[in-house]
C-alpha cells in the first residue's frame, strides 16, 4: 500500500526534532479533498511552533508528532466536488500538513492555480500573500496614506509592499544594507535599520505593518503620527506593542490570518498578471527540512523559502 512521507515535529525543541515518519495515505471526508503536494511554503510561525511557542504550539501539544505547512500547493488526487483529478490547487491549511506527500484539505480552503503560476509561486501565496493582504486592509490603507513596513524584505514584507503600492500608498520599508535594493526594487523607499534610529529616518507614519514585534516594532512607534493606525503581526508580542500605541495616541491591532479564497484568488491572479511578483530565495527538498527552519528561525531569509516534497 503507497505510503504518505511527511516531516514532523516529533518533540518541542530544536530543528532536529523534525523527523521524516511514514503513515497511511488519509482519506478525505465530504467536504474535503485530497491533495498531492508539490511544494509547501516555510514560515515563522512552523518554527516558532516546533520550539513549543505561542498559539500554535498550544494547539497542538498533545497531537505530537505532528506535521506542519500551512500553505500546501499540489494536485488533487481523486474527483471531488468542482475539483478533478489532476487540478493544480493552493491553500491555506489551518489544521497543518503542507509538510507532507498527502493531506485532506477542506474543500472551501483550495484555489485553481493559474496556467500562467508555478505551483513554487503559488505555495508563497497563503500565509504570507493573505496576511499581507489583511494587514493592509484592517489598517484601512488608502493611496492617501504614509505607510511604514517593518522587515520589508521578508515573506510577508515584500508582497505588502508591493500590494500597499498597488493601492497608491507612499511607501516606506525597513530592511539590512543588503537588502535595501530588493526592497527599492519593490517600489519602497528602503530605510537601513542600521544606520541610524527609525524616528530619526522617517517621520508622520499614518499607516505602520510591524512584522518584527518587540522592540523593533515598540521603537518604531515613535515614527507614527498621533492617530495613526497599526497592525502588528507577530502575535506573541501583539499585547505589549498594543499598549505602547494606546500610550502614545496611535491605534493599534493585532491579527491572525484568516483562510480566505477570493483574496487568495486576487493574489494569484496579481501574480498572473505579473503586477505582484514572489522572490523565492531557496527551495530544500523535504528531507533538509531540519536546515529550512534552522534558516527560517535566523529571521534573515529574503522573500520566502520552501520545502519541495517528493513525487
Ligand atoms: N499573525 C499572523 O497571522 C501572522 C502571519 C504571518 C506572519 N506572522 C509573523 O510576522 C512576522 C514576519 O513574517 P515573515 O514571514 O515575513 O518573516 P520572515 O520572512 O522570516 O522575515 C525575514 C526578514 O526579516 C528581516 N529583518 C530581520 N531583522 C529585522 C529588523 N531588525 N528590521 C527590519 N527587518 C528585519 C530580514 O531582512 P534583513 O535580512 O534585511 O534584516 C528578513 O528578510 C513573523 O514574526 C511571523 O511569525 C504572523
Amino acid at each position: 500500500m503507497p505510503k504518505n512521507l511527511q516531516l514532523a515535529i516529533t518533540a518541542f525543541g530544536e530543528p532536529d526534532t523534525l523527523k521524516l515518519q511514514q503513515t497511511d495515505i488519509p482519506t478525505p471526508s465530504e467536504d474535503q479533498v485530497l491533495v498531492k503536494v508539490a511544494f509547501a511554503g516555510v514560515n515563522p510561525i512552523d518554527a516558532k511552533t516546533r520550539a513549543g511557542l505561542g498559539w500554535g504550539a498550544e494547539k497542538i501539544k498533545d497531537s505530537l508528532p505532528w506535521t506542519p505547512g500551512f500553505d500546501a500547493a499540489g494536485v488533487v488526487v481523486h474527483d471531488s466536488g468542482e475539483f478533478k483529478a489532476g487540478d493544480r490547487v493552493v491553500g491555506r491549511i489551518v489544521e497543518g500538513g503542507g509538510y507532507g506527500q498527502y493531506l485532506c484539505a477542506p474543500s472551501d480552503a483550495l484555489s485553481f492555480v493559474p496556467e500562467d503560476v508555478s505551483l513554487e509561486q503559488a505555495s508563497t501565496l497563503p500565509v504570507a500573500g493573505l496576511t499581507a493582504l489583511q494587514a493592509l486592509e484592517l489598517a484601512n490603507t488608502t493611496k492617501d496614506d504614509k505607510v511604514l513596513i517593518l522587515a520589508g524584505a521578508g515573506g510577508v514584507g515584500h508582497i505588502a509592499i508591493q500590494l500597499a503600492k498597488a493601492k497608491g500608498a507612499d511607501v516606506f520599508a525597513t530592511s539590512s544594507s543588503k537588502n535595501a535594493e530588493f526592497v527599492s526594487s519593490l517600489g519602497a523607499t528602503a530605510l537601513d535599520y542600521g544606520k541610524a534610529p527609525l524616528e530619526q529616518q522617517v517621520q508622520d507614519i499614518d499607516v505602520l505593518i510591524d512584522l518584527m514585534g518587540g522592540d523593533v516594532g515598540e521603537a518604531a512607534l515613535a515614527s507614527v503620527k498621533a492617530g495613526g493606525r497599526v497592525v502588528t503581526v507577530p502575535t506573541i508580542t501583539a499585547p505589549r506593542i498594543i499598549e505602547a500605541a494606546e500610550k502614545r495616541g496611535v491605534i493599534a491591532q493585532g491579527m491572525l490570518v484568516q483562510p480566505n479564497v477570493t483574496q487568495l484568488d486576487a493574489l494569484l491572479n496579481a501574480v498572473s498578471d505579473n503586477s505582484l511578483t514572489i522572490e523565492i530565495s531557496k527551495i530544500y527538498p523535504l528531507e533538509d527540512g531540519v536546515q529550512a527552519h534552522v534558516d527560517i528561525q535566523s529571521g534573515r531569509t529574503r522573500g520566502k523559502i520552501l520545502l519541495e516534497i517528493p513525487q
